[in-house]
């Protein structure tokens, strides 16, 4: 294939025909592209955009690259939550559980971590055992038999979606709003969804700071799932904080548990909650808002979504002593450092921009494709905006690989932190609710 035309047309802004769209998606799955030139295109697309014609064209192109998830017919209907990227962003991790003990089948397909945001499946990864590389048939067996399942895309998966998102990761082409739509439904329509919930993320440490391309994101990514036949809504939910109090791999998970138990964060537990409930009103499983709400929680402090999700660890290889081992441990780091309010006040800002780079610098993250991240790294016992504290009370912990390297990041989590002297009200993560 000769592609530079069609790097030259979208360079200069002309649109391509969903013909060309697919013959690029083809030559590039078939590894018939040389990257500097895929890199070009997604700069030309990055700049100029998808318009509404090319914007579904590539989308299912990439869909259609490798191979979809199909079930047997089941009075449960399929469902799935994605979330554009965030720091402490662990919600699939009780939310797929609970939607398995509300009656739904969760073939959850996630991603790895993505510059400062982290990755459902790395979290997963920090479980002894676990795997998140399940055979397509597995899946489906696993969804069958226990209502979910949480894996990565598998090798035929597709494809045209991981070779462009490891180009994009490295090229500075992330936060472009039709490049995260065609990434994201790429994935999510290949698994079959009667109902698709989305967290849009917007604010300091999102891909998509302003909360009025978040929206422009959110109608993209609901007009393109409606009308290939997925009932979509999508939450608009604030990244200048981390949600929860807790950033890094193993303590998410952590932090997932005490969810799961029906303790853990508000913040967390809110948005976990309020993403149930729009699943059961889409699907009618529900018709009022409150009682979705009611029934979710209800649900969350039942104890079954952390037996489903003790039967999904085992289920997927974990070693469940040493699991619980990890677990009863305050820290499965070799250093702690405290970090204390030098002040009496409130907390003020608490930005997750330096939280997510200072995790991610230090071990906790990528920098390269090839990075080994260490599950131990990163912070808990977050102070939140509009909390009160003391001079000398403890705003965050520091988990680290050495002292040294602890000390290093307790500076950089500082700067995190500012202190006020007036109380600002603790906002709910959920800013806006956007639907079809
Ligand atoms: N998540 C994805 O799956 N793709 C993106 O492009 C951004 C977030």
């Amino acid at each position: 294939m000769n592609f530079l035309p069609l790097i030259e047309a979208k360079r200069d802004g002309r649109a391509l025909s969903p013909q060309q769209l697919q013959d690029f998606v083809r030559a590039l799955v078939a590894g018939e592209l040389p990257e500097y030139q895929v890199a070009s295109f997604l700069m030309a697309v990055f700049f100029r955009g998808l318009d509404a014609t090319e914007l579904p064209a590539l989308t299912l192109a990439m869909r259609d690259s490798g191979e979809k998830l199909s079930f047997p017919d089941d009075p449960r209907p399929l469902v799935d939550k994605h979330s554009t990227g965030g720091v402490g962003d662990k919600v699939s991790l009780p939310l797929v559980p609970l939607l398995a003990c509300l009656g739904f089948r969760v073939p959850s397909i996630s991603g790895r971590a993505l510059g400062i945001t982290g990755g459902t499946l790395d979290k997963l990864e920090s479980i002894p055992g676990f795997t998140t590389q399940l055979p397509r048939q597995r899946i489906i067996e696993q969804v069958q038999s226990l209502g979910l399942a949480m894996a990565g895309q598998t090798e035929r998966m597709v494809p045209a979606d991981r070779i462009l998102y490891a180009l994009r990761d490295v090229t500075g082409t992330v936060p472009s709003v039709p490049l995260i739509t065609a990434s994201i439904l790429s994935k999510k329509l290949t698994e079959s969804l009667d109902a698709l919930v989305l967290d849009v993320k917007f604010g300091r440490a999102a891909f998509i700071q302003s909360k009025e391309e978040a929206r422009t994101l959110a109608q993209a990514m609901i007009g393109l799932a409606t009308s290939c036949g997925v009932n979509t809504r999508a939450l608009l939910t604030d990244m200048d904080t981390p949600l929860g109090q807790a950033a890094g791999n193993w303590l998410e998970v952590r932090e997932s548990v005490e969810c799961l138990s029906g303790r853990g964060p508000q913040d967390l537990r809110e948005l976990v909650v309020a993403l149930a409930a729009h699943l059961l009103l889409q699907t009618r499983r529900e018709t009022s808002p409150a009682t979705a709400l009611d029934r979710a929680s209800t649900c969350l402090d039942s104890g079954l979504p952390l037996q489903k999700w003790e039967a999904m660890l085992a289920a997927q290889g974990a070693d469940m002593p040493r699991y619980r081992e990890l677990l009863g441990r305050d820290t499965i780091a070799d250093t702690v450092l405290e970090l204390r309010a030098e002040r009496t006040g409130y907390v003020g800002r608490c930005d997750a921009r330096i939280i997510g780079e200072t995790i991610r610098d230090f071990g906790g993250g990528r920098l390269t494709k090839d990075t080994v991240i260490c599950p131990e790294i990163g912070v808990d016992q977050l102070g939140k905006p509009g909390q009160r504290v003391e001079k000398g009370r403890l705003i965050a912990r520091i988990h680290a690989t050495n002292k040294e390297a602890g000390e290093a990041m307790r500076h950089r989590i500082a700067s995190a932190f500012s202190l006020t002297e007036s109380t600002t009200p603790c906002r709910s993560p959920i800013a806006e609710l956007l639907m079809a």
